[in-house]
């Protein structure tokens, strides 16, 4: 059993509300199936526009498809009652790119992380500081910085406090939907590094979302590149990138700077 599938994914949106003219149509999402493997990471990669965030929001249950079922450790999240919603949801996080409007400006950062732990485990106030900390040492911040407010950090910083608050509910996938692309290069390794680093420590799977096909090959086990609501192209070994064929991919492939050119996924960049 794969730890997510997802079954003839449509998605087709509405464009305007002209109530003289045909309203037009663009198919965000037309055909799309796959499979995610347990501590697997699964890049999907694509231009702008090519229905990627579509597909990570179908998946979280942020957006319904119009057709096809999305299937999460064997269950099929469109079928399910909202209490076992619930239950299954603790198992599946994400981390959106924009990281500032991600948190509540007016909490602290002891708040932000707390929110997702108080929703599924009954703690102490003590206990619960204690979880705080060690999740803010986990991803690379200092305990003390529970204390503060998100305009106290940088955009880098408090990714990662996002990534605290996805990993707080010990979750099975997280969803990274741009995750790193706000970000200035240096932070954006420190944070694929990291994000790395947990993978291995808490087995879990990512959909790794992006359009920098670097960033992806980078982190990822396997890769899936989108176009137009489509994937075109599926690699299951990232040593084969440069056999990617699809026009698409090679123009991604076009943007990603020599010195990294067949680099797998384990292989650490140098700057
Ligand atoms: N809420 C929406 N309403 C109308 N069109 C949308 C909406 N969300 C996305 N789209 C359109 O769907 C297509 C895919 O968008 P998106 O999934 O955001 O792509 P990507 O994440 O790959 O950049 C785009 O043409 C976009 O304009
Ligand atoms: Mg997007």
């Amino acid at each position: 059993m794969s730890l997510l599938e997802l079954k003839d994914i449509k998605k087709t949106y509405l464009l305007g509300n002209s109530v003289w003219m045909k309203r037009k149509t663009v198919e965000a999402v037309k055909s799309v199936s796959l499979t995610l493997e347990e501590g697997v990471c699964l890049g999907l990669v694509g231009e702008s526009g090519s229905g990627k965030s579509t597909l990570g929001k179908i998946i979280l249950g942020l957006e319904k498809p119009d057709q096809g079922e999305v299937w999460f450790q064997g269950k099929n999240l469109y079928g399910l009652k909202s209490k076992e919603l619930k239950e299954l949801r603790r198992d599946l996080q994400v981390v959106f790119q924009d990281c500032y409007s991600a948190v509540n400006p007016r909490l602290t950062i002891r708040e932000i992380i707390a929110e997702p732990v108080r929703n599924y485990e009954k703690l102490t106030t003590a206990q619960e500081k204690k979880k705080v900390q060690d999740l803010l040492v986990t991803v690379g911040l200092c305990p003390e910085d529970m204390y503060k407010y998100p305009h106290q950090f940088s955009g880098g910083q408090l990714q990662r406090i996002n990534i605290a608050r996805a990993i707080a509910s010990k979750p099975k996938l997280i969803i990274l939907d741009e995750a790193i692309s706000a970000l200035d290069v240096l932070v954006q390794v420190q944070i694929l590094n990291l994000l790395a680093d947990l993978k291995e420590a808490f087995q879990l799977s990512y959909l790794f979302i992006s359009h920098d096909l670097q960033a992806v090959n980078y982190i990822s086990d396997r890769l899936a590149v989108m176009s137009s609501g489509e994937i075109v192209e599926w690699l299951d070994d990232m040593e084969q990138l440069e056999r990617l064929e699809h026009p698409v991919s090679k123009k991604l492939m076009s943007s990603v700077l020599p010195p990294y050119l067949g680099l797998g996924s384990g292989t650490k960049m140098i700057y």
